[in-house]
């Protein structure tokens, strides 16, 4: 079986968007660790009531949370995931190659970004609240305004951390903490960067030449 593919990089560089065409195009199961955590927020189970402010706040969930919640959804015998937005400190980058991804091969694709992109990107951004398909009233419009291209719902909502106070305490935790994990993958000899102010599909082409 081929490497799972671990994608890091800023709120807003384009981990979901890239993610959804490795799902569409070459099969890969799509794993976020920010959906996972949004969809326990919509049952309001236990979990969901006490992560709630944390994600509203733009800081991160305690590790114990987010890996359990990984581990419960996925299954490395069956299929070959995209890991997006996990890891995001050394801690999580180390428990993920000894607990869960022990004896796979795995990729870490790093996206490059400017900071000063990614405001009016998020700002932007609407997601489908039945498929999940993701659009940008800029870049990525839906071809019927609020209705979505690919399931015909018609609630494209924008995600409550993406107020642009809540953005730019996103970016700062992020810039805190991102360091660690390239250094671990690069030590590896693990890591690929790709230039994510390109077009989405030149973006898509680097990272399949690549992986
Ligand atoms: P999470 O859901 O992981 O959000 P994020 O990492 O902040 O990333 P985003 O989903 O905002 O951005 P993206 O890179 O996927 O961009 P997208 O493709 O949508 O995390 C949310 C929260 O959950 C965290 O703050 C934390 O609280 C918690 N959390 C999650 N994981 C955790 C963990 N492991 N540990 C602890 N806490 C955790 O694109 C954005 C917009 O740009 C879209 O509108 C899109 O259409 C547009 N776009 C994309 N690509 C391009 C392009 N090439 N050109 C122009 N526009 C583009």
């Amino acid at each position: 079986m081929k490497s799972h593919l671990i994608f890091i990089g800023a709120p807003g560089s384009g981990k979901g968007t890239q993610a959804s065409r490795f799902v569409a195009d070459r099969g890969f199961r799509h794993v976020s660790t920010g959906d996972l955590l949004r969809n326990e927020i919509a049952k309001f189970s236990v979990l969901g009531l006490e992560v709630k402010k944390v994600m509203d706040s733009g800081q991160l969930v305690s590790d114990e949370h987010v890996i359990k919640l990984l581990q419960a959804n996925i299954d490395l015998l069956q299929h070959q995931y995209i890991f997006d937005g996990y890891p995001r400190n050394l801690t999580q980058a180390q428990t993920l190659d000894r607990d869960v991804l022990t004896g796979s091969s795995s990729v870490a694709v790093y996206f490059e970004i400017n900071s000063d992109m990614l405001v009016e990107r998020l700002t932007n951004r609407r997601t489908c609240k039945n498929c999940g398909a993701i659009y940008n009233l800029i870049s990525k419009k839906p071809k019927i305004m609020g209705i979505c291209d690919i399931c015909g719902g018609t609630d494209l909502t924008q995600r409550p951390d993406d107020k642009e106070e809540v953005i730019t305490n996103r970016l700062k935790v992020f810039s805190e903490t991102v360091s660690p994990v390239l250094s671990y993958y690069e030590g590896l000899g693990r890591l690929i960067k790709v230039d994510a102010e390109a077009k989405v599909d030149e973006i898509y082409k680097i990272i399949t030449s690549k992986v």
